[in-house]
C-alpha cells in the first residue's frame, strides 16, 4: 500500500515535470508566480531604471512595466530609439504621462558618466526603487580565434558597466534603507555555451558577482534578481561580438527560429521583479529542460555532449549554424 502511494507520487512528480518542460517558457517557480504571485501592478508608482532599453528585452520590459503604471528611466546610446520606446510606452499606458518616462542617454562602458546619470534619475523622480542592468551584447566565435581585446571589451560592457552602476545604486539604496537590483544574465550564465566563450565568461561572472552581493545583503532590505533568458527574438545576433574588435556578426533571427518574443521575455522579467525572484530562467523547450538537466544531472549531460557534439548546442541556441558564414570560414 505504502509502496503504491510512493510510486503514485513519483509518477505524478515525473509527469508534472515532463508536461512542464513541454509547455512552459520559464522555470517552474516563475511560472507559479505568474499565476499566483504578485502581478506587475504590484510595482505601480515605483521608479525602475532600465539600461539597454532602446530595443529587445529592455524595450519589452519598459513596455510591460509602463502598462501597469510603473515609472521608468530608460537608457542606451541610441537616443532616437529611446524616444520611439518612450512614445510606444505612452501609447500602451493609460496610467502615465511623458514626465513618467525619462530618457537618460548613456554608454554603459563610460563609467565616469554613471554618477551623473544616476543623479539625473534622482533629480527627476526624487527616488529610485529598482535598477535593471540589461545592456549587453553576445558573441559567436571559435575560441582559439578570439583576440584578447574582444575579451576585454566584452567584460567592460557586460560586467564592469553593470557592476559600476550597481555600486552607485546600492550606495544610494543603503542610504535610503531599501532597493532592488536586477541584472540580465543569460542561460549562458547558468550553463556554458560553446562558440561564445567570452560571453559565457561574462555571464558566469555576472551570476557569481550578483549571487555574492545577494547573499551579502541578505540581512538588509537590498534585494537582487538575476534574470537568465534563453533564446529571444531581438537584434542580439546582428550586434554580437565575433573574434575581432569592432566586428559584428551581422546575422538576423528569422521568424521561424525557436525563440521567445522580446515582449514575452520583458513581461516575465517584470513578474520576476514584482516578486523579487532571486534567479529566473526564461526559455522555451528544449533549452528549458536542458538547463534543468545541466544543473541537476551534470555528469549525465557531460556524456550527452560527448555524443551529440558542440555544434548541436549552437543549432539548438540559434536554430541554425550561425558560425558557418562568419568565423568558421576563416
Ligand atoms: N536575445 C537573447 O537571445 C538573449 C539571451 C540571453 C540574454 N540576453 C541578454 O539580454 C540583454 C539585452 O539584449 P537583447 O537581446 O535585448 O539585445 P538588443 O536588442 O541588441 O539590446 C541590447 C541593448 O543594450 C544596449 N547597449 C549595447 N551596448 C551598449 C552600451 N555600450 N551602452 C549602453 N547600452 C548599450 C543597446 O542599446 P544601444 O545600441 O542604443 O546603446 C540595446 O538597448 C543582454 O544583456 C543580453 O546578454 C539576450
Amino acid at each position: 500500500m505504502l509502496l503504491t502511494l510512493i510510486e503514485l507520487i513519483f509518477v505524478t512528480y515525473c509527469l508534472v515535470y515532463l508536461i512542464g518542460f513541454l509547455i512552459l517558457d520559464c522555470d517552474f517557480w516563475l511560472a507559479f508566480l505568474e499565476l499566483f504571485g504578485n502581478n506587475i501592478g504590484h510595482l505601480k508608482g515605483q521608479v525602475v531604471w532600465i539600461t539597454g532599453a532602446s530595443s529587445g528585452i529592455g524595450e519589452g520590459l519598459a513596455k510591460a512595466l509602463t502598462r501597469y503604471g510603473v515609472r521608468v528611466a530608460i537608457s542606451a546610446r541610441r537616443v532616437e530609439e529611446l524616444e520611439r520606446v518612450q512614445r510606444e510606452c505612452l501609447v500602451g499606458s493609460k496610467l502615465l504621462s511623458e514626465n513618467d518616462i525619462l530618457i537618460v542617454p548613456m554608454d554603459i562602458t563610460k563609467i565616469h558618466t554613471h554618477q551623473e546619470c544616476l543623479n539625473r534619475v534622482l533629480a527627476h523622480f526624487g527616488t529610485l526603487d529598482i535598477l535593471v542592468n540589461n545592456a549587453g551584447r553576445s558573441q559567436r566565435a571559435i575560441w582559439q580565434d578570439i583576440e584578447l581585446e574582444v575579451d576585454r571589451q566584452m567584460f567592460e560592457l557586460n560586467v564592469f558597466g553593470p557592476v559600476s552602476l550597481t555600486r552607485l545604486a546600492v550606495k544610494y539604496f543603503l542610504q535610503k534603507g531599501t532597493g532592488h537590483v536586477a541584472v540580465t544574465s543569460s542561460i549562458a550564465g547558468v550553463i556554458p555555451a560553446p562558440y561564445s566563450a567570452t560571453y559565457t565568461g561574462t555571464k558566469h561572472a555576472i551570476n557569481g558577482y550578483y549571487g555574492s552581493l545577494r547573499i551579502e545583503k541578505m540581512d538588509t532590505k537590498i534585494t537582487v534578481s538575476i534574470l537568465c533568458p534563453g533564446p529571444v527574438h531581438t537584434n542580439f545576433l546582428s550586434e554580437s561580438f565575433t573574434t575581432r574588435p569592432g566586428e559584428v556578426l551581422e546575422q538576423s533571427t528569422s521568424s521561424t527560429d525557436n525563440r521567445m518574443t522580446a515582449d514575452r521575455c520583458g513581461y516575465l522579467c517584470g513578474i520576476a521583479l514584482a516578486n523579487k525572484v532571486t534567479e529566473a530562467w526564461m526559455a522555451k523547450f528544449p533549452v528549458l529542460p536542458i538547463t534543468y538537466a545541466f544543473v541537476y544531472w551534470p555528469n549525465f549531460c557531460k556524456l550527452v555532449i560527448k555524443c551529440v557534439g558542440p555544434k548541436t548546442f549552437l543549432k539548438l541556441r540559434d536554430s541554425k549554424d550561425t558560425l558557418s558564414t562568419n568565423n568558421a570560414a576563416r
